[in-house]
């Protein structure tokens, strides 16, 4: 069997007490929980539009249906504000303002009624999804650490709904977005030639 690689982190010598380290890594949780609460509430303003935007009535209702989830991940981090003693405060997310521009730039960009469009939609989501996985992983595990059992299982509920938003949108992808999105384009070929 392999050698277990586990390493214990090495640091340079700093000179903080037990309880220091404590409150500054909890006050980057929060932090990142701010970060996360923005990101969650641009996406409720964001997602109808790319509901709009969507050619299939599949991705149009994913899009909505995520939608009614993303609200309740908004409200249950509400909830992990008030387990800290803390009011909902957002901290803009660049990162998600980004990914949800490149959104609205890929709507510029397609035409509106084909299935390229939708690919391209998909793949854009699944952008967001990622970042989402990303942050919600991330304070999961930090929460664990912080010893708040009860924070991290929320935060553990909204990471599984991402996951299963992913997976949702690679099957749109396979069944038969992409498909009908690549005939589409040999349609083109075809008509150009
Ligand atoms: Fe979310």
């Amino acid at each position: 069997m392999a050698k277990s690689t586990k390493k214990t982190a090495s640091k340079k010598e700093v000179s903080y007490t037990k309880e220091e380290n404590q409150n500054m890594l909890q006050e980057f949780f929060l932090d990142e929980l701010r970060d996360i609460y923005w990101a969650e509430k641009h996406l409720v303003k964001s997602l109808p539009k790319f509901q709009k935007a969507a050619t299939s009535e599949e991705l149009a209702g994913a899009f909505e249906e995520h939608l009614a989830v993303t609200e309740e991940q908004v409200a249950r981090l509400e909830q992990v504000f008030e387990l800290l003693g803390e009011k909902p405060r957002g901290k803009k997310c660049e990162a998600m303002e980004g990914l949800v521009k490149e959104g609205e730039s890929i709507i510029k960009d397609t035409e509106a009624g084909t299935s390229t469009r939708d690919a391209a939609l998909i793949i854009s989501a699944q952008k967001i999804e990622h970042y989402e996985i990303a942050a919600y992983g991330g304070l999961c595990t930090l929460a664990k650490t912080l010893g708040t059992e009860e924070i991290a299982e929320i935060l553990g509920e909204t990471l599984e709904e991402e996951k299963e938003t992913d997976e949702l949108l690679t099957e749109l992808a396979e069944n038969n977005i992409n498909e009908v999105a690549a005939m589409e384009d040999e349609e083109e070929v075809e008509e150009e030639n």
